[in-house]
This record gives structure tokens, C-alpha cells and sequence, in this order.
């Protein structure tokens, strides 16, 4: 997953471009480069490593032009390196262009290119996209008609910006299975990946569709910024579009006096969670009463830690709506392809709302008719677009790789949803939804309760810093919170971890206890409290560390356990909500102590948009 940016103003736009970067580096961070057009001509730069290391290179260095472009990236096609940062430019350098997504029929294309003697600089899949506009210009095309031809034969993902140093004052941007966004400001217009971007300068965006291609002009500079939007689709009908405004301000895409993102994030679940459940999802639900009355399955669809959002789900819509449900992993799901028929629910969760396996999952899901529904974060992403109703989480921009206010987010919407359906089916009374929804809206203070054990967990990531291995053990749906803890302690810390199903300790995995292993275990006052309690005598018997995430005031876990972290009482539907906050703070502890990247941890990216 890669950022882009594009810009037109009234005044230099070099410091604008590499501020947006900056608030896209979450995007990709392995190169970077920005383009200016400045009295008929490109400047730019481009360098392997971080934006900071392109900022450094422009330091001293004057860009006057008013119209630009800028790249950061995380490589998909050829090594993270200086030839292969974008932009990319036509081989008569008259066409400019940045990119994010894959574009997988590139090899035959490039070869066609070289054949009619194009010039590569790359070994980018991108690169055929600016030699492709290059002959439709050069054939008579005007530019967006230009670009729509060569849309047409792309396949795979793209959000592409383009710049002309025949057009001074044009902007084309185009996207299909990738983000792109407009945002309209009073002096300037900007075309990004996300909102964050151009945040600092305007609330006023329009969200593009797939196969959308824009057009933005701005008059020079006696016209006193007049601008022009216009789109057409890749067919080159026109569109309409809608002038949207921001929720949500800039600072919450900052890191506002935290030492990281994650942190941050981290710190903002109890409000995340608050809007989240105080928002009228019910409402939302209410004109399809009928149709989720009539689901006889549920397949819940995600990856990573979206996936176990799914799984701690499944454990409370089958016990409280009584209906079979399945938590399938969206990299899975088309290559195994459940029975599916109109009677089917199928639940897409995503923060980012452009996973190309989740995609990919609910495309192939909705050829079956079922009825898709979307837990998503990110207002206008492609998976919003593509099912029939959307569940927004109200945690605001997560910035950090590691999702942290986005999972309990998720949680808390897939709870109210699960309370919702099991109203609707009355398979629980109106007292029982009543004490669920309240046990919903008290969680945001129990979660600061849960914050202020920050002390005992960094503690513990210090006595264990230099260990090479952690089990995570739970019982039904927090055993979706050993997983998302074994996760999180493995994608910021980069320390084997592996989540298991207590029980099944004596069948294997028991064999790696010794005095160098901890196991966390998820042991809270639950009906499956006495099995976990037997789970971690055994581990202790054989010599094996026990960290305890366990109820507040549990006297029986703090004489079995060499660490007790308390969280208050709650009922089952909701503790995967409160136990993953330890699980969390453990692994970002760990992680700043070994001096590891945090925000952006290696090989990773923020949003998986390639499969
Ligand atoms: C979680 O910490 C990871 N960043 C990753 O597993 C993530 O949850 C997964 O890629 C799904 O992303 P999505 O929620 O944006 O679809």
C-alpha cells in the first residue's frame, strides 16, 4: 500500500505535498518523491528510505511551482530503492505520474512498450501506466480522455494521479480497488489516498468511486483560484458527485504529545468505544428488520486483527441469536467457498475498508445474493461502496500499523449488532437486550479502569524483554484474545508469539513450558473459569511463567500467577473488549523496549490493498 498526493494552488506547492506525505506515511514508507512543474518543466525528487530523508534532500532548494505530485511507497513490484520511488515520467517527459495498487497485467504491457522502443527506468509495474497515456497523447487524445483509455487496459488495483507540462494548471486522478479522495479547498485542490493528507487544509472532500476518473483544474493566478471537478466513469459517462464534510479534525491524525501513535490510540479506546455505542447503529438496522429476520447463517469475513473481531463474535451470536455462524478468514474464503443463498448474513469487517482479501470475499459472497454488512472505519472506502449496509466504528483515523481502537470498536458494534439480531429473533427477553445494552455503555469507563494497570504491564514487559517466545492461551471468545495478543506482541515487538485454545495445552504444546516461556492466559470470571485455572497449574507445575489477565479482586489467580493484571468484572459478551487492552499495552511495552519502530514495524503496511 502506497500514498499519494496531489496539489494545485495559488502559491508553492513542494510544502504541501511533503506535509501530506508525511500524514500518508503510514501508507508506505519505504521510498518517497515529489514532482513540481515549474516554468514548463518537472522538478523532482525521489529517494529510498523515509519522507524525512526526501525532506532532507529538498532542504535548501527552492520549488516555486503552484501544481505537483507526491509518492510515498511500500513496495510491491522491484526493491525499495531511488530508480524505483516514484514519479514516474513519460520518456519525453511530458507526463508525470504516482500510483498506488498493483497493476497485474504490467508485464505484457511493458513488453508491447519496449517493442514501440518506450525507455524504462524501473522494474515497477507502475512505469507502463505513463508511457501508455504517452502514445494516447501523442496519437490526439486529450488527457482524460488519454487516461481513460489506458484505464481500460489496466487490471488489478490503482489510484493514480497524473500531471501534463502541457496543461499547467490539470490534474487527473483515477481509481479502481483503490482509494482516492478530492479535497476542495478555498486556495488549493488536492487529490490523496486519505483524508489526513490535505486534512490541514480543508474538511471538503468527494469521495471517488471505482472506475471514476477527475479532472481538477484551477484557473492561474489572476483568477483568483477558480476551479473546476469534473468526472467521468471508465465508460466516459459523466458523474454527479457529493461534497462531504470531515467529521473529524486534524489533530486526531497526530500524534498530540504521545511518544507514538499506538499509545495514543491505545489511550483513546473508552472514547472510540463511547461514540461507537452511542451512535444509532439500531437505527440504521431498522428499514432491514425484515430481511435480517430472515438470515438462517452468518458468516463473519476479515483478516488479522479484524478476523478476530469475527471469531470472539461468532461465540456470542451463536449463544445469543441462536443461529450458525462462522468467522472465515477473507484469504480463505473465495478459495473455499461456504454455502451461500440469500438467507445467508455475511459480515465484512475492516478498518480501512480496502483489504483485498476482505474485498475479494464479499465480491464473491454477494454473486450468491446474501446480505452484506460492513463493520468499517473509514467513511467512503471501497468496502462501504460494495455492500448493502455499513456499520461505521466511530474510533477516528487509526494511524498505527497495529490496530488497537479499531478492534475494540468493531467489538463493541458487533456486540450491539449480535444484541439486535437476537432482539429481532427474540431469542432473548426485552430485560436481558436492556442489561446487555447497558453492560455496552458502561465499558467505556471500566476501559480506563483497565488503562491504569500501565505501571504492572511495563513492568512485566521488562522481566520478560529478552525472552524469545510467548504462548497466549483463552477459552471461547477469548480465545480470540489469545490470538490478538500473540499477534500484537509479534507484528510491533517482532517476538515469536502463538495464541492457543487452553485446552488443548496437554496435547502438544505443554512440551515447550520451561522456566524461560510465559504464557499469558485470559482467566476471567467466566464459565469456563475453573478449565483455565487448571490450565495454568499445569504450566506452573512444569516451571512455566504465568501472566494472569484476570478479574479485579481474584485472591485464587494472584496465588497461582507470577503476574495478576485485574480488569473489572463484565459479562462475557463484552470482556474480549476489556482484555485486550492488557494484551495491547503488553506488546507495545515489549516493543519500546527492544527499541522497535512502533507505528510502522518492518514488512508491514497499515492497509493490505494487494492480495
Ligand atoms: C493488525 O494489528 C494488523 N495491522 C492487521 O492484521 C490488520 O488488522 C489487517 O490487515 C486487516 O486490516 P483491515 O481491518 O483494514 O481490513
Amino acid at each position: 500500500m502506497c500514498g499519494i498526493i496531489g496539489c494545485i494552488s495559488n502559491k508553492p506547492v513542494a510544502g504541501m505535498l511533503l506535509d501530506g506525505l508525511k500524514r500518508l506515511e503510514y501508507r508506505g514508507y519505504d521510498s518517497a518523491g515529489l514532482v513540481v512543474l515549474e516554468n514548463g518543466v518537472f522538478r523532482w525528487e525521489k529517494t529510498a528510505g523515509k519522507i524525512k530523508d526526501l525532506e532532507e534532500l529538498l532542504q535548501g532548494q527552492t520549488f516555486s511551482g503552484t501544481i505537483g505530485i507526491g509518492h510515498t511507497r511500500w513496495a510491491t513490484h522491484g526493491s525499495p530503492s531511488t530508480c524505483n520511488a516514484h514519479p514516474f515520467f513519460s520518456c519525453d517527459n511530458s507526463v508525470a505520474v504516482v500510483h498506488n495498487g498493483i497493476i497485474e497485467n504490467y508485464h505484457q504491457l511493458r513488453q508491447e512498450l519496449v517493442r514501440k522502443k518506450h525507455r524504462f527506468q524501473s522494474e515497477t509495474d507502475t512505469e507502463v501506466v505513463v508511457h501508455l497515456v504517452e502514445d494516447y497523447l501523442k496519437a490526439g487524445y486529450k488527457p482524460i480522455e488519454a487516461v481513460r483509455q489506458v484505464c481500460r487496459r489496466l487490471n488489478g488495483s490503482f489510484a493514480l494521479v497524473f500531471m501534463f507540462t502541457n496543461h499547467p494548471n490539470l490534474l487527473i486522478g483515477a481509481r479502481l480497488n483503490s482509494p482516492l479522495v478530492v479535497g476542495i479547498g478555498r486556495k488549493e485542490v488536492f487529490l490523496a489516498s486519505d483524508v489526513p493528507a490535505f486534512l490541514r487544509n480543508t474538511r471538503r472532500v468527494v469521495y471517488l468511486h471505482d472506475r471514476q476518473i477527475v479532472a481538477l483544474a484551477q484557473a492561474g493566478l489572476r483568477q483568483k483560484g477558480k476551479q473546476t471537478l469534473h468526472i467521468i466513469d471508465f465508460a466516459g459517462k459523466k458523474q454527479s458527485y457529493h461534497i462531504s464534510q470531515v467529521r473529524w479534525n486534524i489533530q486526531s491524525a497526530e500524534k498530540e504529545g504521545y511518544a507514538h501513535f499506538m499509545l495514543k490510540e491505545i489511550e483513546e479506546q473508552p472514547e472510540a468505544v463511547r461514540r461507537t455505542v452511542n451512535y444509532p447503529h439500531l437505527s440504521v438496522l431498522e428499514p432491514f428488520t425484515e430481511r435480517l429476520r430472515d438470515i438462517n447463517r452468518v458468516i463473519l469475513v476479515a483478516c488479522g486483527t479484524a478476523w478476530h473481531a469475527c471469531l470472539a463474535t461468532k461465540y456470542a451470536m451463536e449463544e445469543l441469536v441462536r443461529i450458525p455462524t462462522e468467522a472465515i478468514l477473507g484469504s480463505e474464503f473465495r478459495y473455499a467457498l461456504p454455502p451461500l443463498d440469500k438467507k445467508t448474513l455475511v459480515i465484512a469487517v475492516s478498518q480501512s475498508g480496502e483489504t483485498a482479501d476482505t474485498l475479494a470475499a464479499v465480491r464473491a459472497a454477494k454473486e450468491h445474493g446474501v446480505f452484506s454488512l460492513a463493520v468499517c472505519n473509514v467513511v467512503g472506502s471501497t468496502l462501504t461502496r460494495e455492500v448493502d449496509l455499513t456499520l461505521y466504528t466511530f474510533a477516528g483515523p487509526e494511524i498505527s500499523v497495529a490496530s488497537t481502537k479499531a478492534y475494540t470498536a468493531q467489538l463493541s458494534v458487533l456486540a450491539l449488532l449480535t444484541i439486535r439480531l437476537a432482539a429481532i429473533r427474540k431469542t432473548i427477553t426485552r430485560n436481558m437486550e436492556d442489561k446487555l445494552l447497558d453492560e455496552l455503555r458502561q465499558l467505556p469507563n471500566k476501559m480506563k479502569t483497565v488503562l491504569r494497570n500501565k505501571k504492572i504491564i511495563e513492568a512485566c514487559a521488562e522481566a520478560y524483554k529478552r525472552v524469545g517466545n510467548f504462548m497466549y492461551i483463552g477459552r471461547r471468545n477469548n480465545l480470540a484474545t489469545a490470538y490478538e495478543g500473540a499477534l500484537k506482541m509479534k507484528e510491533i515487538s517482532y517476538t515469536h508469539a502463538e495464541g492457543y485454545g487452553a485446552g488443548e495445552m496437554k496435547h502438544g504444546p505443554l512440551a515447550l513450558v520451561d522456566g524461560s516461556f510465559p504464557t499469558v492466559a485470559v482467566i476471567l470470571k467466566d464459565c469456563v473459569y475453573e478449565k483455565m485455572v487448571s490450565n495454568i497449574r499445569e504450566i506452573k507445575a512444569r516451571g512455566g511463567i504465568v501472566i494472569a489477565v484476570a478479574t479485579k479482586g481474584d485472591k485464587n489467580i494472584s496465588e497461582i500467577a507470577d503476574w495478576v493484571i485485574e480488569t473489572p468484572q463484565v459479562l462475557e459478551i463484552t470482556s474480549p473488549i476489556l482484555a485486550a487492552i492488557p494484551m495491547q499495552l503488553l506488546a507495545y511495552y515489549t516493543a519500546v523496549k527492544k527499541g522497535r519502530e512502533i507505528d510502522q514495524p518492518r514488512n508491514l503496511a497499515k492497509s493490505v490493498t494487494v492480495e
